[in-house]
């Protein structure tokens, strides 16, 4: 049962799914750490493997860029492939010194201004929770693993350039990091009350400016990876 933009049929999509930015990352993910990969979507070059993990079905999706983007692959998801849990992975960029490079920041909302919700259609909402759920067995995976992971609310952004270097106004409404595509994540897992959040290294500084290396973000995303995909199979 294909859609406009995803070619599976149903059973080839599974119940739990990660959605990276970057179709190259759903690949890489997918030969690093799934077996039984098969190529689940091709159109856009929006990859998608379904494998397992450690025995468990796990589809990687590459969601591209944006609310806009994101919005369309995971209302499809939830709506069409019936997918109950999705945890994005990606890159985030800090708005405090708290936060610093390589930093691992667990979502537990999302801030957006974009007309995504009025549009969507389930009316006008700013701020949207993660799943408490869904945090509470990443958290507790991580402690076992030790490994440090902060909580906060993030601001999804629709510009990537922007001119205004005033974060004030949304560190005020408690964000501190910025990236472009958990609102429209979180806005269609409420839609459609399934579980989602998002887990975001933190790969830039907006205050001081610093850049994490390609080399480090690598392998720092790997750690995030083996995170994601050790709590989703709990799920
Ligand atoms: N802005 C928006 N999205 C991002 C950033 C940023 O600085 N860094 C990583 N994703």
């Amino acid at each position: 049962m294909p859609t406009v933009h995803i070619e599976a049929q149903k059973g080839e999509i599974a119940k739990r799914v990660l959605m990276p930015g970057d179709p190259n990352r759903a690949k890489y993910i997918a030969k690093t750490y799934l077996e039984n990969v098969k190529v689940a979507n091709q159109l856009r070059a929006e990859y998608a493997f379904t494998g397992t993990y450690k025995g468990v079905e796990v589809t990687i999706f590459s969601s591209g860029m944006g609310i806009g983007s994101m919005g369309i692959y995971s209302y499809e998801l939830f709506h069409d492939y019936d997918v109950e849990t999705i945890i994005r992975i990606g890159t985030a960029g800090s708005y405090t010194e708290d936060l610093k490079l390589y930093d691992l920041l667990l979502a537990d909302s999302a801030y957006s201004n974009t007309t995504f919700d009025e549009e969507a259609g389930v009316g006008n909402i700013d701020i949207i929770n993660s799943s408490f759920e869904l945090n509470s067995t990443i958290l507790d995976t991580a402690y076992l693993k030790n490994m440090k992971i902060k909580t906060g609310r993030v601001h999804t952004t629709e510009a990537f350039y922007n001119e205004n270097k005033d974060y004030s106004k949304y560190t005020k409404l408690g964000c501190m990091a910025v990236e472009m595509e958990t609102y429209s994540l979180l806005y269609n897992a409420k839609k459609f009350m399934r579980k989602a959040t998002a887990l975001l290294t933190i790969s830039d500084n907006l205050i001081t400016h610093e850049e994490i290396d390609s080399k480090t973000r690598e392998q720092k995303l790997d750690e995030m990876i083996v995170l994601a995909l050790e709590s989703i199979i709990k799920k």
